[in-house]
């Protein structure tokens, strides 16, 4: 959460960090900061011509953008600017990044949460530093200049401070003795250094560099340095200087309203970039998982790992490993996990699924695992993120930046991802070749949705004066239907509850009346008739239906009172075309009340804290 970014070059560092901030402000939008240096003078004197300036506002960038129209970035001087999602202080100018130390020499942008701020705030209070904001940020800028007050060199000073701090962070710093340099640190947050032609760049996240660095340094825990007009410093290891092959395109909406649709319309393609060089008539290859092959022929059972959307997946790959590899899986939310005692699994590999590759309770109960010596797989969308540094071996999704909050084509990837890694570890399974068949034509199959979308918009508008929304599902259309409430949920603030169909009986039923509609998910499975059944009692309890079917089914239009059509597929691949379905309900719901759908009210994409 929150976005760093940070520039030193030939350009206008404003407008360079803007554009940054423009691209990871999915990262957090309660406030906005930056500073650079303008010959125009602002608050405080660097000692040269040249003057810091301060700017912040609350709310979404483009609050900030007005309040920096008329200003601009002396060249070769330095600039950073941060993007914020609260969580100590609220979100207001003054605990907006960047902070300053008592003299306004030192500021300072933070993403991360300094765990031990209350004792260094007290102490650092007590040796007559005056503190302006509630953040935990400020203590570290106050911190540095206590330090750096000792004669040290910025370098040491840095290095002190960093000893200091318990917690998680990444750090972009000016220091006002040295206007050209950027300094940074990272630690459980992430932070790339993009290298352009004599020209330097900090950022949250690769996609705020596309098309303007050429290449990139993943930064690694633990690793701090500083950049400047004429070259960089990384220590206390080398760092790796990589390719960033990143075009523009993959940061803008081309053409669309809102990254959301852009995303969900790029799923025939994500579906297929998960599947390419990976399904053959030879059968699956799953090139990321060679180094550990031994290890997995070896495992026995599998448990999966994950938050939120990538949970919703991991508990349709249980059914994937369960059904197609005969593998018994247990799926558990890390946020669960990784505060719970848990039992000696002997032969248990550990699946971690996360888009960002970032989120702070999967790492967390990524680290516990491998405490205790099991086998770690990550299935990560964010290529060089910590998950999918930290595992042992692993799958990427290959879905290219994930930009909206609400997260689509990632799921999607990470079922379709699933779906082969089932059909590899299913050695004795006899319908692989009709499953490996059958999952090459769902790309195809998902364009048939899409061009449904005006469909989906109408449904939308009928129903949009409903605050309540029940999902139902049998086997695999169980966690779709959550899936489904979720995406809901996340983008029109309206309540949704998902329930397994067999279960309404069991108490939920009890809410139906006509002022709740109900989404079922009655595709022409093995558990069809069932289905049909539990909406006969919806429909005898006077509730609104509306079903996703099967292509070609007419009984289902006499029980339903609306009906969305979806290609006929096998059973175990439904959710993703079901999902989809949700997916464009959603997004038209979200939008037509009236809401900033790539940007959901107190969310951010990447939840690096707890
Ligand atoms: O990056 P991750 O996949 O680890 O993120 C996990 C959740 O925070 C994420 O899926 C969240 O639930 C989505 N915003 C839902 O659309």
């Amino acid at each position: 959460m929150c976005g760093i970014a940070g520039y030193v070059g030939k350009k206008d560092g404003l407008v360079v960090v803007m554009n940054c901030l423009k691209r990871l402000e999915y990262r957090g939008y309660d406030s906005a900061g930056v500073l650079f240096f303008s010959a125009k003078g602002g608050s405080a004197s660097n000692g040269q011509n040249d003057q810091a300036e301060l700017k912040k506002s609350p709310g979404k960038l483009t609050n900030l953008e007005k309040k920096v129209k008329n200003s601009c970035a002396t060249p070769l001087l330095a600039s950073i600017g941060h993007t914020r999602w609260a969580t100590h202080g609220t979100p207001n100018e003054t605990n907006a990044h960047p902070h300053a130390d008592c003299h306004q020499k030192i500021f300072l942008v933070h993403n991360g949460i300094i765990e031990n701020y209350r004792e260094l705030k007290e102490q650092l209070e007590k040796r007559g530093h005056k503190f302006k904001s509630q953040t935990d940020t400020e203590t570290v800028v106050h911190l540095l200049e206590d330090n750096y007050d000792k004669g040290a060199t910025f370098e040491k000073t840095l290095d002190l401070t960093l000893k200091k701090i318990v917690g998680a962070y990444a750090f972009g710093i000016i220091n006002q003795d040295e206007p050209q340099k950027i300094y940074f640190a990272r630690l459980g947050s992430p932070l790339v250094l993009g290298i352009g032609t004599k020209e330097y760049f900090l950022a949250s996240d690769q996609a705020a560099l596309a098309g303007m660095a050429k290449k990139i340094i993943y930064l690694k825990e633990g690793q701090r340095g500083w950049i400047s007009p004429t070259g960089f410093k990384v220590w206390p290891n080398k760092p790796i200087i990589e390719r960033l092959d990143l075009n523009t395109e993959v940061a803008q909406k081309s053409g669309l309203e809102h990254f959301m649709l852009k995303e969900i319309f790029e799923q025939p393609e994500t579906i297929k970039n998960a599947l390419r060089g990976r399904l053959s008539t030879n059968g699956v290859k799953l090139g990321g998982l060679e180094s550990v092959s031994k290890k997995l022929s070896k495992i026995k059972n599998l448990e999966i790992i994950a938050c939120g959307t990538s949970y919703n997946a991991g508990l349709i790959g249980k059914l994937l490993f369960e059904e197609i590899s005969d593998i018994p899986t247990s799926v558990s939310l890390a946020s669960e996990h990784r505060y719970q005692q848990i039992a000696h699994r002997p032969d248990t590999g550990y699946i971690f699924i996360s888009q960002s590759g970032e989120t702070a309770d999967t790492l967390a109960a990524l680290k516990k695992i491998k405490t205790q010596g099991y086998l770690t797989l990550g299935l990560v969308n964010v290529v060089g993120s910590a998950i999918a540094r930290e595992t042992q071996a692993g799958i990427y999704n290959h879905a290219g930046p994930e930009i909206s909050v609400a997260s689509t084509k990632a799921f999607t990837s990470q079922l379709t991802i699933l779906a082969l890694m089932a059909l590899c570890l299913g050695t004795k399974n006899k319908n692989k070749k009709e499953l490996a068949r059958e999952l090459t034509l769902i790309p195809n199959k998902v364009k048939l949705i899409l061009k449904q979308n005006d469909q989906f918009k109408a449904l939308a508008k009928k129903y949009l004066q409903f605050q309540n929304f029940m999902f139902i599902g049998r086997k695999y259309n169980y966690p779709t239907a959550l899936e489904g409430t979720l995406k809901l949920k996340e983008i029109s603030y309206v309540h949704a509850e998902g329930i397994a169909a067999g279960e309404l009986k069991h108490g939920s039923l009890a809410l139906i009346d006509p002022h709740f509609p109900i989404f079922t998910l009655t595709n022409k499975n093995s558990v069809y008739e069932k289905m049909l059944s539990n909406m006969e009692e919806v429909k005898a309890r006077g509730g609104k239906i509306i079903s996703i079917a099967t292509a070609g089914d007419r009984k289902i239009a006499s029980v339903a009172n609306d009906v969305i059509y979806v290609p006929k597929t096998l059973e175990p691949f439904e959710p993703l075309l079901n999902s989809i379905a949700l997916q464009l309900f959603a997004y038209h719901f979200g939008v037509l009340r009236g809401h900033d759908v790539d940007k959901p009210r107190n969310l951010a994409k990447s939840v690096t804290v707890e």
